[in-house]
C-alpha cells in the first residue's frame, strides 16, 4: 500500500457501546471503518458520526458467529473499502447466570459469538493482512476473564480470547501482523445497564456503587477502551503483540 491510501479497519459490535466509540475512534485516525452488527441499519448512527466528521465508514449487518455471513461480509468490506488490515473482534453479548442455572444454550451463545465470532472474523481477514504485509488485530477480553460469579460463560470466552490472542500472535507476526487483546473493566454502556436492571439496580446507583471499587473512583467509558484500541491498532505498535491490557481504572487481583 502507498503511503497515502487509507487503511481499512473492521470493527464489529460497532452500533453502538465501546464499538461505536471505536469506530468513531479510528475514522479519526484516517482509517476508512466498516461498521458491523447484527442489523445493518443499527449501523447507521455510527455511520453517520463518522462521515458528519468528514470521515469514510460503511453500514455492514453481519452476525459474526455465521461462518456465511462473515465471509461475505469481509468480500464486500473488500470490494467497497479496500482490504481490512486493522480487525477489531468487539461484538459481545452476556448470558449471565449461576452455573446450576446456566442453560446450555447459554453456554453456546457466549462462546459463539466470543470465540466463534472473534475467530471466523480474524481468519477471513488474515489472507488481508498477510498480502499487505500488515495487519492489526484486536479482540475484547474482559476482567470478567479473572473469574466472576453468574458468568461462567462469558468468564471462559474472555480468558480464551486471550489465548486465542497470543496464539495469532505467534502465528501471525511473521506477516507484520501484530495481535493484542484490551480487557475492560466496568465500562458503563448498554450492556452494564442491562446487568443493572438483571439483579434490580437502577444504573445510576450500580454504576455509583462499582466505582467504590474502583482505584480512580469511577466507571469507564467507551472512548476510555476506545483510546487503548487506538493505540494496539496504529502503525507505530508493530513490536507490541500478544499483550493483554486490563483497561479497568486500576489493577485487578
Ligand atoms: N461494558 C463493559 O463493562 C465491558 C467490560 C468488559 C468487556 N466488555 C466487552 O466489550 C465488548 C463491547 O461491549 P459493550 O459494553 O459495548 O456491549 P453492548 O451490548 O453495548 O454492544 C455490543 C454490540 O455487539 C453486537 N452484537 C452482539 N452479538 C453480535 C453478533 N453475533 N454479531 C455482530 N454483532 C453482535 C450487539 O448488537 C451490540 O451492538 C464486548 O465484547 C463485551 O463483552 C464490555
Amino acid at each position: 500500500m502507498s503511503t497515502t491510501e487509507q487503511r481499512v479497519a473492521v470493527v464489529t459490535g460497532a452500533a453502538r457501546g465501546i464499538g461505536a466509540a471505536t469506530a468513531v475512534r479510528l475514522a479519526a485516525e484516517g482509517r476508512a471503518v466498516a461498521v458491523i452488527d447484527l442489523d445493518e441499519a443499527a449501523c447507521k448512527d455510527t455511520v453517520a458520526q463518522i462521515t458528519a466528521a468528514g470521515g469514510k465508514a460503511i453500514a455492514v449487518g453481519c452476525d459474526v458467529a455465521d461462518e456465511a455471513q462473515v465471509e461475505a461480509a469481509v468480500t464486500r468490506i473488500a470490494a467497497e473499502l479496500g482490504a481490512p488490515t486493522i480487525l477489531v473482534n468487539n461484538a459481545g453479548v452476556l448470558r449471565d447466570n449461576l452455573l446450576f442455572k446456566m442453560s446450555a444454550s447459554d453456554w453456546d451463545t457466549v462462546m459463539n459469538v466470543h470465540l466463534r465470532g472473534a475467530f471466523l472474523m480474524s481468519r477471513a481477514c488474515q489472507a488481508h493482512m498477510v498480502d499487505a504485509g500488515f495487519g492489526r488485530i484486536v479482540n475484547l477480553s474482559s476482567s470478567s476473564a479473572l473469574g466472576n460469579r453468574g458468568q461462567v460463560n462469558y468468564a471462559a470466552a474472555k480468558a480464551g480470547m486471550q489465548g486465542f490472542t497470543k496464539t495469532l500472535a505467534k502465528e501471525l507476526g511473521k506477516f507484520g501482523i501484530t495481535a493484542n487483546s484490551v480487557a475492560p473493566g466496568f465500562i458503563a454502556t448498554e450492556m452494564t445497564k442491562a446487568t443493572a436492571e438483571r439483579v434490580g439496580m437502577g444504573f445510576e446507583d450500580f454504576q455509583a456503587a462499582a466505582a467504590t471499587q474502583i482505584p480512580v473512583q469511577r466507571v469507564g467509558t467507551p472512548e476510555d477502551i476506545a483510546n487503548a484500541i487506538a493505540f494496539f491498532t496504529g502503525d507505530a505498535a508493530g513490536f507490541v503483540s500478544g499483550q493483554v491490557m486490563y483497561v479497568a481504572g486500576g489493577p485487578l487481583n
